[in-house]
């Protein structure tokens, strides 16, 4: 059985939904309020458990009641915790606000998230059998991220990087990384001129410059796939009601498709399809589709 490891972060999401998002020293009355489970690292792992492929989760959680929970939640949804650390302190935390267009703002603090040590990771690379593929963000220290990546490419092992939140790429980490998957704002921040990704030029003369394959999220206006090709994949158009953790969700997809051998447009429809649905729903991990309700996105 083929596997898939996320080298990230865990986090708990305390969700407050209101119309209006306060300025500063301003109090506004919210709509609702919802605590779930988040972490761009553990919601990309879910998704990819739920599409059915056998995945790991590789990070920490704190020796805190919400670590109990995130762990119980991972099991929950299949994910394999043999690589969890529990560490002391508090768990990785992330207070988001969603305005009325289902936009959202986030603090995360790591807590746990920055105590993943290089070590627990390249045991982690170097145990898992019939690894294919390795996903990393920027919620964890970054040097562990790119030991991992650096364990993932001797191996072979496909390496994707989702540069969020943003940060600077160090060139040891590009070096290893196989796919990067920014979204607008990221490859933006990520571009040396700091152009947007509006055209197939600017997006295929930065992968080609970066000596690297890139998937970038363009929200409803689908990906824009750049691996020596340009690809268009288009997304359904929805007004969202909460786009919290629908990068991750395409992110976990793409992952998945790679790791069953889908051509990277095929992974990048899935991906299209899943993170539609999870923007019709409110929260994270919550919103993301079962591998029935994308079945025919499976098997076409
Ligand atoms: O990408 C969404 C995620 O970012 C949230 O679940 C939050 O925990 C932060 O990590």
């Amino acid at each position: 059985m083929v596997s898939i490891a996320v080298v990230g972060s865990t986090n708990i999401d305390m969700v407050a939904y209101s119309d209006q998002i306060p300025e500063r020293g301003e109090t506004v009355t919210g709509k609702d309020f919802a605590i779930g489970f988040g972490g761009k690292g553990a919601n990309q792992a879910v998704m990819a458990a739920r599409l059915g492929v056998q995945t790991y989760m590789v990070g920490a959680v704190g020796d805190d009641v919400f670590g109990q929970s995130a762990i119980k939640n991972f099991i929950d949804q299949g994910v394999k915790t043999e690589y969890l650390a529990t560490v002391p302190g508090s768990s990785g935390v992330a207070p988001i606000w969603v305005d009325g267009d289902g936009d959202n703002r986030i603090i995360v603090v790591p807590g746990a998230n920055a105590k993943v040590t290089v070590a627990q990771v390249e045991n982690a690379i170097n145990s898992i059998k019939d690894l294919k593929v390795v996903v990393g963000q920027f919620e964890i220290p970054v040097e562990v991220t790119t030991a991992a990546f650096a364990a993932a490419r001797k191996l072979g092992i496909t390496t994707i990087l989702n540069p969020a939140p943003y940060r600077e790429i160090p060139a040891e980490l590009l070096a290893v990384t196989d796919w990067l998957i920014p979204n607008s704002h990221e490859f933006q921040d990520l571009h040396p001129e700091h152009l947007e990704p509006n055209s197939d030029g600017v997006i295929a003369d930065f992968a080609a410059a970066q000596k690297i394959n890139l998937v970038v999220t363009l929200g409803e206006d689908g990906v824009v796939i750049a691996d020596g090709t340009i690809t268009k994949v288009a997304a359904q158009r929805i007004k969202p009601v909460d786009t919290t953790g629908a990068g991750d969700c395409f992110v976990g997809s793409f992952a998945f498709g790679l790791a069953m051998q889908m051509s990277p447009a095929k992974a990048a429809a899935l991906g299209c399809q899943t993170a539609g649905l999870s923007v019709t729903r409110l929260g994270a991990q919550s919103s993301y589709p079962s591998a029935s309700e994308v079945a025919y996105f499976l098997s076409a």
